[in-house]
């Protein structure tokens, strides 16, 4: 990626405006991948509504998310009139995982939790991810202490590309507002409680003074607390 490119998604804070560079300068395959979260609509928004083609938005279905994730991602292709890829987990993997462990086993242990991810989340990832040059996410800095050591823009050994975390230190009031701004649709779980949203089993809703992650996987220690996605 050029200087050029590189320090105008570092240095300027408009999503729209460096999207918009990014599709236009950058020759590579670009790709977004969304989990339907609000910050997540942000930035699907801001590739929606300027017809960016040049980026591709998918999705991991896990086959376990909420029916208000899957009605958000229906109303989305709808209001904007484009397609979200879908990508689905390897069925003979996944047909051997459950008749070996059952259909819920994520609350046994941290390692069949930990398979249960690899094989509904980051074997189709890596798939998606085959060819990208830049991977643009949805994470923020406030979800997780972890990603306080992200950057906006950085080099993914393990996938070999740039990964672009453009909202990487909105806050919660600035994502809100972009999206009551624009009228960009949300999942309205948003609005009971939850805050990171993943599969229906492993994610519930924060109580009162809880930190952000503590509705994913909370039956967990926290370090613990991933799934492959954003580390190994
Ligand atoms: S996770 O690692 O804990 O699952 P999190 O829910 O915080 O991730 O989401 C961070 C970013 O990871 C999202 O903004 C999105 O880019 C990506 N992501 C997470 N889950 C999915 C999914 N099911 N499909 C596509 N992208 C996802
Ligand atoms: Fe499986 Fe839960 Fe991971 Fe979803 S979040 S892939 S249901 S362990």
């Amino acid at each position: 990626m050029n200087q050029e490119i590189s320090n105008q998604l570092k240095q300027n804070r408009d999503i729209q405006q460096n999207l918009k560079f990014l599709a236009e300068n950058f020759s590579g395959k670009i790709v977004f991948s969304t989990s339907f979260g609000i910050e997540d609509q942000v930035i699907t928004d801001a590739i929606f509504s300027q017809k960016l083609d040049a980026v591709e938005v998918f999705t991991l279905d896990t086959g376990r998310l909420f029916q208000e994730t899957y009605a958000t991602w229906d109303k989305t292709q709808i209001q904007y009139g484009q397609k979200i890829k879908a990508y689905y987990p390897d069925h003979q993997k996944l047909e051997k995982f459950i008749h070996e462990n059952g259909i819920n086993p994520f609350y046994e242990s941290t390692n069949l939790r930990k398979q249960c991810c690899h094989i509904r989340k980051v074997e189709p990832l890596q798939r998606a991810l085959n060819d990208v040059k830049v991977w643009i996410t949805g994470v923020r800095a406030e979800h997780s202490p972890d990603r306080n050591a992200l950057e906006i823009l950085q080099w993914d050994e393990q996938y070999e590309l740039y990964k672009y975390n453009p909202l990487l230190h909105w806050t919660t009031e600035e994502v809100k507002e972009y999206v009551a701004k624009k009228g960009v649709p949300y999942n309205i779980l948003h609005d009971q409680g939850f805050v990171s949203i993943g599969c229906a089993p492993c994610t519930r809703a924060l109580k009162i003074g809880e930190d952000f992650r503590a509705g994913r996987w909370w039956w967990e220690e926290a370090s613990k607390k991933e799934c492959g996605l954003h580390s190994s």
